[in-house]
């Protein structure tokens, strides 16, 4: 692998810190005028150019334009691996039917379900090559990635199974969980079914050969109560698999409690969050991840309390939660701006939310979210000049370059200047220059 040298930055925001940001989230700068050098997929370090050049001499030098340049963008709660096609639940949700009556009349997960269940490990691989091309396009260069639409022993295994083809078919990084916990099987009894997944299911996912990071369950009405949330997130640990919780997503569980009290790396949702969940949250070190696409997606009228999040201290994450219903969006981009806009965080809060703090969700935190050194080497180079452009631009921005793991994986965009440098320049025809 070519080492690289990017010089000729505008904005550089490399994120470094010592991570999780909690209050430090707010303080984030960029620097200027700084080179980044990336030796064996690692970031070496950042400093002058000139500097750097002879340093590192060898290196494929990339001239960024003077364009704004980020690490990698971190989406830590996804849910790609599914079959069939709900779309025409988005139709109905703007008719007005709400998530709940369209589940309750044969759509929602029970349907994906019914889909994904049809389908094997290659052809659920696939489909999620499409969803995760469609991230990368848009800078996610690190992705959580769910099981949770196969609700059997085997049909959860096909899934983990596809998470694995994945990491060695596409160039994101893959963090896979195991949502066993998503829902009860239609027509199964709740009880019965946690008790398949207790007894039996977490831990043949944990034996094989495709084993998940971390357990997740749905802590919902409908889905599983708190006490059967507890059993199920107890029994990961049992195996060796940290807790990650949807909670308090549309009513109050007690989920975000829950998750601290077993040391879950995240809560995710957290619409209907109390002050005392905040402060809970805030002295502990669980994520705190907000997913504004979903209720964007589905219209809800609430909004997590994002700004009080940060000043008592939570660590605060965003992420997609692309999924076949409740939230088609896969731009990290486009979550950061309804952050801004509906959670009112600021530019350098939202980034560091689907970087840094991303990490922290999945704990990659020391590895992953930062340009910063012995980090690998995710960096992006986008069509803007700053970070508030960028999140101004949120319904189309994307990277222009994505160097993931110190290998270029967007080299169409990038043009040979002369012998040696290579340019990144938007993607626009050159102008005809004749009378
Ligand atoms: O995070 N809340 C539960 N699961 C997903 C929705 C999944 C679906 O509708 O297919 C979520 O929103
Ligand atoms: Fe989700």
């Amino acid at each position: 692998m070519k080492d690289l040298l990017i010089t000729n930055i505008g904005e550089l925001w490399t994120c470094r810190c010592d991570p999780p940001l909690r209050q430090g989230i707010s303080d984030l700068k960029p620097s200027h005028d700084d080179a980044v050098s990336i030796v064996n997929g690692l970031i070496a370090e950042t400093g002058p150019s000139d500097l750097l050049r002879s340093k590192y001499q060898g290196s494929l030098e990339i001239n960024a334009g003077g364009w704004l340049v980020t690490p990698g963008l971190v989406d830590s709660h996804t849910h790609p691996i599914f079959a069939g096609d709900r779309s025409d639940e988005f139709a109905r949700c703007c008719a007005g039917e709400s998530y709940q009556q369209i589940a309750a009349s044969g759509g929602g997960i029970a349907k994906t379900v019914t889909a994904t269940r049809s389908e094997n490990a290659k052809k659920l691989a696939s489909r999620g090559m499409l969803n995760l091309s469609t991230m990368l396009r848009y800078g996610t260069t690190t992705a959580e990635a769910k099981t949770g639409y196969g609700l059997d022993s085997a049909a959860e295994l096909a899934s983990l199974k596809a998470i694995r083809l994945l990491q060695r078919s596409q160039p994101i990084d893959l963090v896979p969980t195991y949502l066993g916990g998503h829902l009860p099987p239609p027509g199964e009894d709740v009880e019965s079914y946690v008790g398949q997944l207790c007894d039996t299911m977490i831990k043949s996912a944990s034996e094989s050969p495709w084993p998940p990071k971390f357990n997740d369950v749905f802590c919902e009405v409908g889905a599983f109560d708190l006490g059967q949330s507890r059993r199920i997130l107890e029994a990961g640990l049992s195996v060796g698999l940290k807790p990650k919780i949807h909670a308090e997503e549309f009513s109050w569980m007690g989920g975000a409690r829950l998750a601290v009290e077993l040391g879950a790396a995240s809560a995710d949702h957290l619409l209907h969050i109390t002050e005392e969940d905040i402060e809970i949250l805030a002295a502990s070190d669980t994520v705190a991840t907000l997913l504004p696409g979903t209720a964007f997606y589905l219209d809800l009228p609430d909004r997590p309390p994002a700004r009080r999040m940060i000043s008592k201290g939570c660590i605060l994450a965003l992420a997609t939660d692309f999924n076949p219903g409740s939230c088609l969006i896969g731009s990290l981009p486009f979550i950061m701006g309804l952050a801004c806009l509906r959670l009112h965080l600021q530019p350098c809060e939202a980034l560091a939310a689907v970087t840094v703090n991303g990490a922290a969700a999945i704990d990659l935190h020391r590895s992953h979210g930062q340009i910063s050194a012995g980090y690998v080497g995710d960096v992006l180079l986008w069509p803007v000049r700053t970070l508030p452009e960028l999140v101004a631009k949120f319904v189309h921005v994307c990277p222009m370059g994505i160097i993931k793991g110190g290998k270029m994986v967007s080299p169409m965009q990038i043009r040979k200047a002369d012998g040696k440098v290579y340019s990144f320049s938007p993607s626009v025809p050159d102008l005809v220059d004749s009378e």
